[in-house]
């Protein structure tokens, strides 16, 4: 059993990495399962909707981490805990970490007030791996925009914004090194994958051993 999570900013290649990891996992028959933050429940893609919804452009900040917290606090009991309980892999796209550098880092919320009620939605379940694909913003952007159109949207608030980000992610992995893997995502996907897979490994390897003891 093992809860990893994936993280990064828009266009850092988290989807292209988990499809990867997946693939390897699947051929070793491990028991796997794939979620994504937020959403993966009836009720958190409902919530999901309306988060991504963007119609709603009066939503406040306050408004928007309690809707994501929402949909965290039914995943990880409705699905997350079970699964591990029943020894399966879990692993999440984001998870309470992008809270933390979005609406913390990201918006200015109090990073206090966020970890308050993130252990509240979680019930304090943290993953035993974090892997963070750590890019310029102005790289990831650029990828996500399929047009120099696409891109002129991209004004510079919303890359500094996401620049704050960043460095929220990068003080986050720097606070709790054993949690979090840092991978350069500006190399090719497989040299990127190759980390990945050793890093699971030798997770797996830990959590199998500490089972048998
Ligand atoms: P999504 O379409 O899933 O993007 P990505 O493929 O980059 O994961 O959109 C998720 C967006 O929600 C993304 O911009 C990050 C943001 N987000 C937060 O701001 N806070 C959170 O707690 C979570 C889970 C996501």
């Amino acid at each position: 059993m093992a809860f990893i999570t994936f993280e990064g900013i828009e266009g850092s290649g988290k989807t292209t990495q988990i499809r990867l990891l997946l693939a390897w996992l699947g051929e070793q028959k491990q028991r796997v399962l794939h979620t994504r933050e937020p959403g993966g429940t009836a009720i958190g893609d409902r919530i999901r909707a309306i988060l991504l919804d963007p119609a709603h452009t009066e939503m406040t900040p306050e408004a928007e981490i309690l809707l994501y917290s929402a949909a965290r606090a039914q995943i990880v009991r409705e699905v997350i805990r079970p699964h591990l309980e029943q020894e399966w892999i879990v692993i999440c796209d984001r998870y309470y970490d992008s809270t933390l550098a979005y609406q913390g880092y990201g918006h200015g919320l109090p990073l206090d007030d966020l970890r308050r009620i993130t252990q509240f939605a979680t019930g304090g379940l943290t993953p035993d791996l974090t892997l963070y694909l750590d890019l310029d913003p102005e790289i990831g952007l650029r990828r996500k925009a399929q047009t120099p159109e696409e891109w002129t949207r991209f004004e510079r608030k919303e890359l500094e914004y996401h620049r704050r980000v960043r460095e929220g992610y990068l003080h986050l992995a720097a606070q709790e090194p054993r949690r979090w893997l840092v991978l350069d995502a500006n190399r090719p996907p497989e040299l990127i994958q190759q980390d990945i897979r050793a890093r699971v490994e030798a997770l797996l390897n830990r959590n199998r051993a500490e089972k048998h003891r």
